[in-house]
């Protein structure tokens, strides 16, 4: 049995008319990594509320150990809540603000005192426990928060944007002592993000929202390798799309007749409207030879080397679209110049096809 299940829970706040939510099920394991993404106002925090306690659905049930738990207050469920902005308060020292879930539940002195050593141990901050949140830096004052969040040893912890305050260097440092924690603790923990390259660096499973519902509920490499639908590809992972018809022998007609190969999803009958989906780095780029079962003709825009690959952003020759390519500096050893004409090829099983 799951930790966690949401019973076709939907939220509709008051005073509004689409659910904030809607019908949403999903089972959290125990000790799991589950990532909740998905575009601004997709709800996400709201799924989180719910969980938490601060929220109540207008419909459905949400058990944990198979027990409803709408009836439980937010400090009986046993959930450590991180936010997105740090809500420590000012006028307390860190270790009294890690203290204060502790006090909240009238545990003893010197049991607090032993419990808030080890919280801040855990996140590296033994050193700091005396000053006041104002003299931490971002990442200091995000990790009290979190020693905040375990010091009641919860089953479950919730995270909501915890780091999208800090800047990308302690961004990164801070996923990595995020999963050392999650790893040590064994903890169930249940992040928000709306930064897919964050869910996929932490996650076991990531839950991708979109107007209340979960379009897919995956590994990160699933839903990068096999996405669900249109909307998924283009939230995971960069995409380049066309759209057109599925003819008779089960390939894209593009509008100007032009034929192209790729992986079918789902049932997508001859005539449907259907999306074409390529991954930037799954295109190559030659001028003219052979080799892929689809070329595409193209002007160059641009060429920007970023690093570890160049960037080839080109208008498609006849089509309402531009694309760019990712490639990989030995694969191009001459980067093309604005106004050159290439050809963007691929093969059947790198472009997928979805129900437009
Ligand atoms: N208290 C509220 N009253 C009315 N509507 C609300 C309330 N809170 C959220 N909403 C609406 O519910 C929907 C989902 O909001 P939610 O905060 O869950 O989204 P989110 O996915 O967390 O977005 P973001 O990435 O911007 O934080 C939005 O349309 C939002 O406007
Ligand atoms: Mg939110």
């Amino acid at each position: 049995m799951a930790l966690i299940e949401f019973d076709r829970i939907s939220k509709l706040y008051p005073g509004t008319t689409a659910p904030a939510v809607d019908e949403l099920s999903l089972a959290i394991e125990a000790g799991e990594f589950l990532t909740l993404l998905g575009p601004s106002g997709s709800g996400k925090t709201t799924t989180l509320m719910l969980l938490a306690g601060f929220e109540q659905p207008s419909a459905g049930e949400i058990r944990l150990d198979g027990q409803p738990i709408q009836r439980l207050p937010p400090h009986r469920r046993g959930m450590g809540v991180v936010f997105q902005s740090y809500s420590l308060f000012p006028h307390l020292t860190v270790a009294q603000n890690v203290a204060f879930p502790l006090s909240v539940r009238k545990v003893a002195a010197a049991e607090t005192a032993a419990r808030v050593a080890a919280a801040l141990d855990t996140v590296r901050l033994p050193h700091l426990a005396g000053r006041k949140p104002q003299q931490l830096s971002g990442g200091q004052q995000q990790r009290v928060a979190l020693a905040r969040a375990l010091v009641f040893e919860p089953r479950v912890v919730l995270m909501d944007e915890p780091l999208s305050a800090l800047d990308k260097k302690l961004r990164e440092e801070m996923q990595l002592e995020i999963r050392r924690l999650h790893r040590e603790l064994g903890v169930t923990m249940v992040f928000v993000t709306h930064d897919q390259s964050e869910a996929m660096t932490l996650s076991d499973r990531v839950a991708v929202f979109n107007q209340g519902r979960i379009e897919q509920l995956a590994t990160p490499q699933a839903l990068y390798d096999s996405p669900a639908n249109a909307f998924v590809a283009g939230f995971v992972g960069d995409n380049n799309t066309l759209p057109g018809h599925v003819d008779g022998d089960g390939h894209l007609r593009l509008p100007d007749g032009r034929g192209l190969h790729a992986r079918g999803i789902g049932t997508l009958g001859a005539g449907a409207a259907a999306q074409l989906c390529v991954r930037p780095e799954r295109l190559h780029l030659s001028d003219g030879g052979a080799g892929h079962a689809n070329r595409l003709p193209a002007t160059v825009l641009d060429a920007i080397h970023q690093g570890d690959h160049w960037r080839v952003v080109a208008r498609l020759q006849g089509l309402e679209a531009t694309w760019f390519a990712k490639l990989a500096p030995r694969e191009l050893p001459r980067p093309p110049a604005p106004g050159d004409s290439v050809h963007f090829s691929f093969g059947h099983d790198d472009a997928w096809l979805f129900p437009a």
